[in-house]
């Protein structure tokens, strides 16, 4: 087997929804470092998760949103039943994809400022923003690790799972 032949088969080889949970999990630990900073505001900062954070934020935050609103929802719109009542839980969760990416880029930049050694200009705003925003996306995931995920692994046909990950390959060489 060439090199490229087997790199192809490689990403094929790995279930692209492991890749969405592995995201998920990390997300889990993003928003338990939110709370971390925010709780030791204005004094006690950890510069350096706050850059990891900020870049968690700007960077992988809206790459697992572009997988899952162009190429894990569409799949499972497409392969869920009526009875599984989806299409409105998948509605809902893209509209908060999108204010959580914009709410997203604000705080990224203000965590950066700290992560370059900085001061926040306005650290009660901040703690708010960071409460509001961890509070928020936990449920998110909570949503989709409960309802989409379990759906998407009786659902999603392996043709499915191939495209799924030919498109999140697509998708980090655009980001690249
Ligand atoms: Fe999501
Ligand atoms: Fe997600």
């Amino acid at each position: 087997m060439t090199a490229s032949a087997s790199g192809e088969r490689s990403s094929f080889a790995r279930n692209p929804l492991d890749l969405i949970a592995h995201a998920h999990a990390h997300q889990m630990q993003m928003c338990d470092a939110m709370e971390r900073i925010a709780d030791g505001l204005p004094d006690e900062i950890d510069r350096r998760l706050c850059a990891q954070v900020a870049s968690c934020l700007l960077f992988d935050l809206p790459l697992h949103h572009h997988d899952e609103e162009t190429a894990l929802f569409p799949l499972l719109r497409q392969r869920s039943l009526a009875e599984d009542g989806l299409s409105e839980i998948l509605d809902r969760l893209a509209s908060e994809h999108s204010a959580d990416t914009d709410f997203a880029s604000e705080i990224a930049e203000a965590l950066d400022v700290l992560g370059q050694g900085g001061r926040s200009a306005n650290p009660d705003m901040l703690g708010y923003m960071l409460r509001g925003f961890f509070e928020r996306y936990r449920r998110h995931v909570h949503w989709e690790n409960t309802l989409v995920m379990p759906l998407a692994r009786l659902r999603l046909t392996p043709d499915d799972l191939e495209g799924l990950a030919a498109m999140m390959d697509q998708h980090r060489r655009q980001a690249d």
